[in-house]
């Protein structure tokens, strides 16, 4: 048996459809399962719903073998696992948005502090960083700060609250990555699953 964590985000969905694409109709049904259950297990696949930013943890315990995160989560902090390589979905990126016309960028709100931080550092500006769990998009709205550093998808978010992209900072796809002791001592049954969702 292995483990694999999944995140029910906007990931989930993305990996989902490339399911769909690629015939996985054993695994959509399992997945997409009208529970609250915070696993299911698909012969010899459990897997494992966390948060986004759960997911790298419980790979490097061991407590899963796998995980599908998306490299936003990896980029921001740093964790002891093997990023073994990109997925074909999940693809957005980072940018820097606030209100049309804005001049001042002193005070950004983010969730993503060590990226926004990382970027502006480069850009040789000196920045406040306003941390945020979420819904970012309020703060320039509110007066909270002058801009946000965030993810966009489609542009929708952005679009329904008026603000519009400055900068766009770096791409972000989806990310396998694995534990590095199981990696290897489980070495067939990761390989039978990678095989089987098209990743090897
Ligand atoms: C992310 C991001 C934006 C939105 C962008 O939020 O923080 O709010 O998606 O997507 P779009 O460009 O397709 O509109 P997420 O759904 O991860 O939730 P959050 O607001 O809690 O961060």
């Amino acid at each position: 048996m292995i483990t694999v964590a999944l995140t029910k985000g906007r990931l989930f969905k993305d990996f989902i459809e490339y399911m769909e694409e690629n015939g996985l109709n054993d695994y959509i049904g399992a997945l997409m399962g009208e529970t609250r259950s915070l696993y299911t297990v698909v012969d010899d696949v459990k897997f494992i719903f966390a948060k986004g930013p759960d997911v790298p943890t419980y790979v490097e315990s061991g407590v899963a073998d796998l995980g599908i995160v998306g490299s936003d989560i990896i980029t921001e902090d740093e964790f002891n696992i093997l990023n073994v390589s990109q997925l074909p979905f999940g693809d957005c990126h980072f940018s820097v948005a606030a209100l049309p016309g804005q001049e001042e960028f002193g005070t950004i709100a983010t969730k993503y502090t060590n990226v926004a931080f990382e970027h502006f550092k480069n850009r040789k500006m000196d920045v406040s960083l306003v941390h945020l769990n979420g819904s970012v998009e309020l703060a320039p709205l509110l007066g909270l700060s002058d801009a946000i550093v965030d993810i966009v998808q489609t542009g929708g978010t952005l679009r329904d609250n008026g603000l519009v992209e400055y900068e766009k900072i770096m791409d972000i796809h989806a990310r396998l990555i694995a534990n590095k002791r199981t990696f290897y001592t489980k070495e067939d049954g990761i390989y039978e699953f990678l095989k089987e969702i098209g990743v090897v």
